[in-house]
């Protein structure tokens, strides 16, 4: 494939665009806010910088040097890097990145459906007839989901938003281009409304004060440091190749380790002041502290919303509008990175590629949109395709992203050596990375990640598995089949598909060698 068939960014406006749309979702929005509030708010925000700075900044710069410098997919960059070993990594990354992909969009599936109750019935109480309650049983915003997540509607507005994104990367990164020009913008400004919103409350500046006074007790609980590095890497969508494949996008001349700046300062000011806008919003009306990142996003903020004095309607359409543009601009960059990955590996073209990612894709999404079957061992969560959502969120966020981060840092520095990478980058960069980035990437980043992910496991065999220590035995049962599933699709997928990039390359060879034979 010659090299402008993969397409360009028109403009270097264009790939900060569009990296900064990636890396800005509902991670920015509501995780933050809900791993703030459940680590005690001010105790997070300097294991937050810290993560910011010693691996954060550091791991973007690698990302991008390394598509920048491959000019390929994920899969084939870390094969030009490190080798078949690299080449595992690569399709590890993006098959997780695949989970992520299917229940994030499940999760806009979801933002589109109160999207459209936010125009009116939301804000009022609706019984939940698949759940046998009445209206007004549950807070509105509750029952509203409740009811929503228990019908087929839900599969409708899944499939809208798999359309939407496959529509995105359809022309590759000239669609991706003119999209990301729409919706960053309006996502920027819808932010600054509702912050403006959030601060004009009576209390509102209380919510800025908790967010910005540390607490160095709960400092010291390694799960507080867990949680930032993990939403370090969620957050910039690092980890998973998606950084280096919009980075292969870029011409030859262009400067990485600002790029990687920029897209970083961007998106964790976005973070940092949505944390503020839902911080003032929660704590003028008193709402409780803790809620996970789903009863964030769908029951906590719109209830803080729906008890607005006026402009009930107009700010919960605009906080919807928000979750939307933001977490499109996000999906649509795994889709590419997955394709991209497929398309300069096997050579299979752009659209059959997008097709069939828009195909299987949908299937997982609707998965775990699955309504009715309410199973009453679960009952507390609902379906279960909320409960397997939060299990492959569990062990795709919280271990997936580390040990991705993990093993493209030990090969790029170990194998292709950090000092190359970085002189690669330096030859067309303004500021140029000193050689302590190569003891970041090759010794402190893997240490740091490693000790976690030991610290993680050693919790998880002690409190025994995820989602298991909910119930009952039955989803003892379900843990295990859900980390099996993860486990056969991940790694065993990345088998397959480097054992077939393997033999992809030999035919191809064949090819050749037959074709000059024959000359
Ligand atoms: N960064 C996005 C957010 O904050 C989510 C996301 C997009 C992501 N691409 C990713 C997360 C790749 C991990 C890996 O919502």
């Amino acid at each position: 494939m010659k090299e402008t068939d993969r397409g360009q960014w028109k403009s270097k406006l264009g790939f900060i665009l569009a990296a900064s749309g990636s890396a800005i979702g509902l991670g920015n929005i509501v995780f933050f806010s809900a791993n703030a509030y459940k680590f005690g708010a001010g105790a997070f925000y300097i294991p937050y910088l810290v993560a910011l700075f010693l691996l954060g900044i550091p791991v973007m710069m690698l990302e991008l040097g390394l598509g920048h410098r491959a000019q390929r997919g994920f899969p084939e960059a870390m094969f030009q890097a490190a080798g078949l070993k690299g080449e595992w990594v690569g399709w590890f990354g993006l098959l997780n990145a695949s989970v992520i992909t299917m229940y994030y969009i499940t999760i806009l599936g979801w933002v589109l459906g109160m999207w459209v109750g936010a125009f009116g019935t939301l804000w009022e109480p609706t019984p939940v007839p698949a759940f046998g309650l009445a209206a007004g049983t549950l807070s509105n915003s509750m029952s509203h989901f409740f009811d929503m997540v228990s019908k087929y509607d839900t599969v409708a507005y899944v499939v809208i938003v798999w359309l939407m994104n496959a529509l995105i990367v359809w022309w590759g990164t000239k669609s991706i281009e003119k999209a990301v020009k729409i919706f960053v913008p309006l996502m920027w400004l819808f932010m600054i409304v509702l912050i403006l919103r959030g601060l004009t409350l009576p209390n509102g500046t209380q919510g800025l004060l908790l967010l910005f006074t540390p607490d160095f007790e709960v400092m010291k609980d390694p799960e507080v440091w867990q949680g930032a590095f993990s939403q370090m890497f969620f957050t910039l969508s690092l980890g998973f190749g998606i950084m280096a494949t919009y980075a292969s996008y870029l011409p030859k001349k262009s400067d990485q380790p600002t790029n990687a700046l920029s897209i970083s300062f961007l998106n964790c000011s976005f973070e940092y002041i949505a944390g503020l806008a839902i911080f003032s919003l929660l704590f003028c009306f008193a709402i409780v502290p803790r809620a996970s990142t789903l009863s964030m996003t769908f029951f906590v903020i719109p209830e803080g919303i729906g008890a607005f004095p006026v402009g009930v309607r107009v700010f919960g359409v605009i906080f919807f509008t928000l979750l939307l543009t933001a977490g499109l601009t996000s999906s649509v960059s795994l889709v590419e990175a997955v394709g991209a990955g497929i398309i300069d590996k096997f050579g299979i073209s752009r659209k059959k590629t997008v097709a069939a990612i828009f195909v299987l894709g949908t299937i997982g999404s609707c998965c775990f949109a699955l309504p009715k079957i309410i199973d009453p061992g679960i009952e507390s969560d609902g379906t279960l395709g909320l409960t397997l959502l939060d299990m492959f969120d569990h062990w795709a966020f919280s271990y997936g992203l580390l040990i991705c981060g993990f093993l493209e840092c030990v090969l790029i520095g170990w194998v292709l050596g950090a000092e190359k990478l970085r002189k690669s980058m330096n030859a067309t960069s303004r500021i140029h990375v000193g050689p302590l980035w190569d003891w970041l990437i090759k010794l402190v980043i893997p240490g740091v990640i490693l000790v976690i992910l030991v610290l993680s496991v050693g919790r998880e065999l002690k409190d025994g598995l995820y989602g298991s220590a909910m119930q009952t035995g039955h989803l003892t049962n379900l843990s295990v089949l859900v980390i099996a599933l993860w486990i056969i699709f991940t790694v065993g997928g990345a088998f397959v598909l480097t054992g077939a990039g393997v033999y992809h390359r030999r035919r191809k060879r064949r090819t050749h060698t037959l074709l000059d034979e024959g000359e």
